[in-house]
């Protein structure tokens, strides 16, 4: 198959049509509003693809996910989160020179600028940290400005390497703490949780539980295609805004609670659940009722029309965890009786509405210690390879500006009324 036709008041258009290295099959309607005057419409993008991309697979209807050809369960039980965010950015698994310098230069940036500290003291207490996390990202482009000839690799490890702190030291601010210094001896997530937990008062020691169930967290956040939040990074970055406001405006839409907000809101559902008596019945039926606005946050998704394989990874591991750690969460209980009766409820199957990677997300952060208005700035830590590669790839290709078309629906044309004749 290489070519559609369209048939439009009479003509016939033959469209060009383009195969993913999976089989993936797209109908190339870039020529047909020079062709016919008319373009496609697709609000929601259900069925628009905006670019070719090397990255990440996903087959919705099989819950397949795989990073650069590599399964999402292998590489979250064998590769660390450095390891892949190398294999997003640059196409393959580094091998041990590029994965140690890679390593050597995260810790050797992961300081920001100590001006930036006076940024933190501006922002009142009960700021939610990704408001700060926005703006402390887009503000690193004031520290480090693009010039026309520059190699943006090195912008690209100060972002990953700089994150952590800017959303530790974030975090510090809302409650008061100094902010905490991050260490060279310690790989990248203990350092992060060093800069979380640590007090100057006491010695902290990281938890290797928790180091590795932050390091699986992250992976399986790393990259998910085209997303809301990618799609964003990918469009700033079309009109050559720099790297770091193009990430920012990542974080921004990432922290809507239909995409990335929703582990927060999970959470804060569950929590809602338990202290209104735990019937979750009671919440199911509001999450049918069309004339009820709520839904049972954590579920759905506009690719996967079966399990989010993130969501089958992450089950299993808070129940290890949890009991590693020795927490006993009733929260854990209500989600599970939450999945149990969606998976069972014709209205949650004939819609295929699934646990997504956010159900459990919040879950494994709260045993973490980590706050509920964080878990979205853990979210953005963990995307932000992925973003990147596709920031890199966009630029790489040298892709032209993203500008969409629309169909307007307003007033026709119409003669301006003087503000006396208007009633
Ligand atoms: N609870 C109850 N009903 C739901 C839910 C839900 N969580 N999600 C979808 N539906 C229903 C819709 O009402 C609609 O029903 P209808 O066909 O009778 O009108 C149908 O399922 C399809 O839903 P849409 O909103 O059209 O699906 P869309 O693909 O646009 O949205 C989304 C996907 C945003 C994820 C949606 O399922 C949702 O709001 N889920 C809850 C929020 C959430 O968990 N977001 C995280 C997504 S994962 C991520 O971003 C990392």
């Amino acid at each position: 198959m290489t070519t559609a036709n369209l048939s439009l008041d009479g003509k016939d258009y033959e469209l060009p049509v383009v195969t993913g290295s999976e089989g993936e099959v797209g109908v190339d309607i870039g020529k047909l509003r020079a062709q016919s005057g008319a373009i496609t419409v697709d609000p929601a993008f259900t069925s628009t693809g905006a670019c070719n991309s090397a990255i990440t697979f996903i087959d919705g209807e099989k819950g397949i996910l795989r990073y650069r050809g590599y399964p999402i369960e292998q590489l979250a039980e064998k590769s660390d989160f450095v390891e892949v965010a190398w294999l997003l950015l640059y196409g393959e698994l580094p091998n041990t020179k590029q994965l140690t310098k890679f390593r050597a230069q995260l810790t050797y940036h992961s300081l920001i600028h100590e001006d930036m500290k006076k940024f933190f003291e501006g922002f009142p207490n009960n700021a939610h940290p990704m408001a700060m996390l926005s703006a402390m990202v887009a503000s690193l482009s004031a520290y480090y400005p693009e010039t026309e000839d520059e190699n943006h690799e090195q912008n690209i490890v100060r972002l990953i390497a700089k994150v952590r702190t800017l959303a530790t030291y974030a975090y510090k601010k809302s409650i008061g703490q100094p902010m905490v210094y991050p260490q060279n001896r310690l790989n990248y997530c203990e350092n992060f949780l060093h800069m979380m937990f640590a007090v100057p008062c006491e010695s902290y020691e990281v938890n290797p539980i928790l180091a590795k169930a932050l390091n699986m967290l992250l992976i399986l956040h790393a990259d998910h295609e085209q997303n809301c939040s990618t799609s964003t990074v990918r469009m700033v970055g079309s009109s050559r805004a720099n790297i770091f406001a193009s990430i920012s405006a990542g974080i921004c839409a990432l922290w809507g609670p239909l995409h990335g907000g929703a582990n927060q809101a999970v959470l804060e559902m569950l929590q809602m659940i338990d202290d209104d008596g735990g019937d979750y019945q009671k919440w199911v039926q509001k999450a049918k009722d069309k004339d009820d606005g709520f839904r049972l946050m954590g579920f759905g998704h506009r690719v996967y029309k079966n399990f989010d394989p993130r969501a089958t990874i992450l089950r299993k591991m808070s129940d290890e965890v949890l009991a590693e750690l020795g927490v006993e969460d009733p929260l854990l209980d209500i989600a599970k009786n939450l999945e149990k009766v969606a998976l069972e409820d014709e209205y949650f199957v004939s819609r295929k509405l699934y646990p997504n990677v956010d159900f459990y997300s919040g879950i494994l952060y709260r045993a973490m210690g980590i706050p509920t208005n964080m878990f979205t700035v853990m979210f953005s830590i963990g995307r932000l390879p992925g973003w990147l590669a596709h920031w890199k790839e966009l630029r790489d290709e040298d892709s032209r500006i993203y500008r969409p078309r629309q169909i307007y629906i307003g007033a026709t044309e119409r003669d301006y009324v003087d503000l006396n004749q208007r009633g």
